[in-house]
């Protein structure tokens, strides 16, 4: 109906609804990234560089650049890193790897820091994002036997009788990880630990990994049913006719994840439970005015950032306390020395005129 140039709304019309709704999937791409101001994205500021998105996102015969996904969009799957990525999608590829001209020690960081841990300083500065969805509350009902819709101060659905509690977060901190670029997921038959959390991402790269580096991501927790005898996730059968199992009619979890995996063609025990999961997305948009970027403190604190990153020693976050003590010592007996050295020659001047 339309040719043109795409632009922020014309891509953002499939991905600042992912996941349901505006800002659901994402905490760094939702409606209000259609007329942005400096504030909220440097880049796509509509006043200042107005960028669309395929201005870093270029395409290749209609593939989409970008990465993130072991089965991506582009055919070959590319790591963003310079190294071994030529394409123009890294903030490398228009900055360079040492973008910092004032503090030069922030370029010392970029090989083991990616660029948004330092840029994007929160996400959702705007709208909220979902942050916790738990499907095990779901199915309550008013005594008329209406559905129950609640709402919360941010003005988003805190309960809804279809999907269960949801919590909602703006100007949210990022959670940090190593990672190289590869995530792997898992899948419906994969048998899961169920005694603690389930992280359904499985994120790869470490510090030893030369192509790894220290990257923000949105956390979305929540709770789902699970086949509690063959230990799965599974395929819940959630649209249909009433009588089909479909949860949105029936409400009937035990019906709705019988037919959802027969229909997928996995295993039922026949035993449902409520596992709680963790899903980590990379975020890569809402970067901050060079002004509010993470200061040296927000790292280099016992208290920062990335306290729960361990392994590997940082400058102000960890310490030694041998190593304390010998600096200590050592100041101590310079004093003395000090102290001694003045004495003796205050001594030995005495006798001379
Ligand atoms: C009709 C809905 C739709 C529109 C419009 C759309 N996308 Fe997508 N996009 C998707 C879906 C679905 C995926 C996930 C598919 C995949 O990873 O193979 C995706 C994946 C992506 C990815 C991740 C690819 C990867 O390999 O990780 C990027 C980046 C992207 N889209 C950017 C854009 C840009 C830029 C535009 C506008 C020019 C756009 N999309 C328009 C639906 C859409
Ligand atoms: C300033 C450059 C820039 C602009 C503008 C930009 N992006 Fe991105 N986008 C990135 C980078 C960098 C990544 C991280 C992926 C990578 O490194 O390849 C990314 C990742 C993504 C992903 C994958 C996210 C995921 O969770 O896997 C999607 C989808 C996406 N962008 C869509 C968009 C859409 C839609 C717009 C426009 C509203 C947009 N981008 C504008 C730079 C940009
Ligand atoms: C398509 C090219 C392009 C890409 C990709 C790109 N930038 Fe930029 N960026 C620019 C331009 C142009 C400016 C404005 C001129 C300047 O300050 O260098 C800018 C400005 C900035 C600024 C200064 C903003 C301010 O306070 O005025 C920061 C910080 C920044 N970019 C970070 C990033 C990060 C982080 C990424 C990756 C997510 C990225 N850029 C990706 C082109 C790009
Ligand atoms: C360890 C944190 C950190 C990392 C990692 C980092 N930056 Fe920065 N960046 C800052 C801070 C703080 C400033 C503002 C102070 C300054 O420029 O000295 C800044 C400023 C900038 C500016 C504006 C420079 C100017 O003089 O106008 C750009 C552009 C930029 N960064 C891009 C990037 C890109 C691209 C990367 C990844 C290759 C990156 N930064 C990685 C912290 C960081
Ligand atoms: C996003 C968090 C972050 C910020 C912000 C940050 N750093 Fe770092 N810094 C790190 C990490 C992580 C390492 C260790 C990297 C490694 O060893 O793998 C490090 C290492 C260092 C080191 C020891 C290695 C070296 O390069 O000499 C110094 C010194 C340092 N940082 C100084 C600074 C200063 C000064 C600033 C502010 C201008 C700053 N850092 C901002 C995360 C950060």
């Amino acid at each position: 109906m339309h040719v043109g140039a795409s632009s922020r709304a014309t891509c953002g019309a499939c991905h600042f609804k992912g996941g349901g709704g505006d800002g659901v999937k994402h905490g760094d791409l939702d409606s209000s990234l259609i007329k942005p101001d400096h504030g909220l994205d440097v880049h796509m500021d509509a006043k200042g560089l107005n960028f669309s998105c395929t201005k870093c996102h270029t395409s290749n015969g209609h593939q989409i650049e970008g990465r993130f996904y072991s089965m991506p969009a582009t055919k070959n799957h590319k790591l963003a890193m310079p190294m071994d990525n030529p394409s123009r999608i890294a903030c490398e590829s228009c900055h360079g790897l040492h973008p910092h001209n004032n503090t030069p020690k922030l370029n010392d960081h970029t090989a083991r820091v990616a660029c948004e841990t330092c840029h994007v300083p929160v996400f959702a500065k705007k709208k909220p994002t979902l942050v916790w969805w738990d499907w095990s509350t779901a199915g309550k009902f008013k005594e008329d036997h209406k559905f129950i819709v609640k709402k919360d101060k941010l003005g988003k659905v805190s309960y809804h009788t279809k999907k269960g509690d949801l919590g909602w977060a703006k100007n949210v901190v990022p959670e940090y990880n190593w990672f190289n670029g590869v995530v792997t997921h898992v899948l419906a038959k994969d048998t899961i630990d169920d005694s603690r959390p389930v992280r359904m991402t499985i994120l790869h790269g470490d510090r030893n990994d030369p192509k790894s580096r220290i990257t923000p991501f949105k956390m979305l927790r929540g709770k789902q049913v699970y086949d509690a005898g063959n230990k799965t996730l599974v395929v819940p059968k959630l649209f249909g006719p009433k009588g089909s199992g479909a949860y949105w009619k029936d409400f009937d979890w035990q019906k709705s994840v019988a037919a959802g995996q027969e229909a997928a063609g996995y295993q039922f025990s026949g035993k449902v439970g409520f596992i709680e999961t963790e899903y980590l997305r990379p975020v890569a948009h809402m970067i901050a005015p060079k002004e509010e970027a993470l200061s040296c403190a927000s790292c280099h604190s016992r208290d920062g950032r990335l306290k729960k990153l361990a392994g590997f020693y940082m400058p102000g976050r960890d310490r030694s306390i041998n190593i304390d003590r010998i600096g200590w010592l050592s100041c101590l007996a310079l004093l003395v020395l000090v102290g001694l050295h003045g004495a003796v020659r205050f001594i030995t001047s005495k006798g001379r005129k």
